[in-house]
C-alpha cells in the first residue's frame, strides 16, 4: 500500500491565480491537496494526479448554520477527504464533541476523514500526553458505529501532531511517533468498526526530516503544512514517501 502525503495549505495563498499554479506545480499521486475552501472547487478542476481535501465541516446537512460547510456540498464540489480537529480549530473552541459529531458526518457522506490529535508542549511536559491523545480518540471516534450501517468501508486517517511541533522547525522524534502509533492502535482497534486506520505524523515535516519518519512501515504518511506551500518541497516528501510504500 502506498503511503498518504496530505498537503495542508491553511489559510494560503492569497489568491485563486497562485492556488492553481501551486496546485498545478504540485500535481503528483499520493498527494492529497486541502486547499481553503474558497479555492476547493476550482483546484479540483486542475488536479489530474493529486486528490482533494478540505480542511474542516460542518455536521448538519443544510440550514441555518452562517459560514458552515456540509460534508454534501464539499462532495460535491469533489471533495475526497477533510481533515477533521485540527489543532489551529480546536484552539478556536472546536472540542472533542464537535470533533465526534464532524467524522460521523464526514464518513455518512462518504468522505474520508484526517482525524488530527495532538498535546500542548505545556501538557506533554506534565507527562499527560497518552491522557490527551486518549480523549481526543475515545470522544472524536465515539459516534463512528453508529454511522457504520449506512456506510461500507470506512477509511479512516489519524494525524498525531504534537501542538508544539507545528509550524516550529521542531518537529517530534520518529522514536516517540512509533511509540504514538503503537498507542493509538492500543486505544482504537477495540472501537468497533474503525477498522485499520492509516496513522500519520504531522509537525514541521520537510523534505530533510520526512524520509526519518516514512521509512518506517508503522507511519503510513505525512500531514504537511508549511513546506506543502513549496511545490518542489512537497513533491520531494511525496518522492521519499514512494521509496518506502509497503
Ligand atoms: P507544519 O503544519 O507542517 O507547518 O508544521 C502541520 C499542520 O499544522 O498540519
Amino acid at each position: 500500500m502506498s503511503k498518504i502525503i496530505i498537503a495542508n495549505w491553511k489559510m494560503n495563498p492569497a489568491s485563486l491565480k497562485e492556488a492553481i499554479k501551486l496546485a498545478k506545480e504540485s500535481d503528483v499521486k499520493g498527494l492529497v491537496i486541502c486547499p481553503p475552501i474558497s479555492f476547493l472547487e476550482e483546484i479540483g478542476k486542475v488536479l489530474k494526479k493529486a486528490k482533494l481535501g478540505a480542511q474542516d465541516l460542518f455536521w448538519e446537512e443544510r440550514g441555518a448554520h452562517t459560514g458552515e460547510v456540509s460534508g454534501q456540498q464539499l462532495k460535491n464540489i469533489g471533495a475526497e477527504y477533510v481533515i477533521i480537529g485540527h489543532s489551529e480549530r480546536r484552539s478556536l473552541g472546536e472540542t472533542d464533541e464537535m470533533v465526534s459529531k464532524k467524522i460521523a458526518a464526514a464518513l455518512k457522506d462518504n468522505l474520508k476523514p484526517i482525524l488530527c490529535v495532538g498535546e500542548t508542549r505545556a501538557e506533554r511536559d506534565a507527562g499527560k500526553t497518552k491522557e490527551v491523545i486518549e480523549r481526543e480518540l475515545r470522544i472524536g471516534l465515539s459516534l463512528v458505529k453508529q454511522v457504520d450501517h449506512r456506510t461500507s468501508n470506512i477509511e479512516l486517517i489519524i494525524a498525531y501532531e504534537p501542538i508544539w511541533a507545528i509550524g516550529t522547525s521542531t518537529p517530534d522524534t520518529p522514536e516517540d511517533m512509533l511509540d504514538m502509533v503503537k498507542f493509538i492502535r492500543e486505544v482504537v482497534n477495540p472501537i468497533p468498526y474503525t477498522l485499520y486506520p492509516s496513522i500519520i505524523y504531522g509537525g514541521s515535516v520537510t523534505s530533510g526530516n520526512a524520509e526519518s519518519f516514512l521509512k518506517h512501515k508503522e507511519i503510513a504518511g505525512a500531514l504537511v503544512g508549511g513546506a506543502s506551500l513549496n511545490s518542489e518541497e512537497i513533491k520531494k516528501i511525496v518522492e521519499i514517501s514512494k521509496k518506502y510504500a509497503r
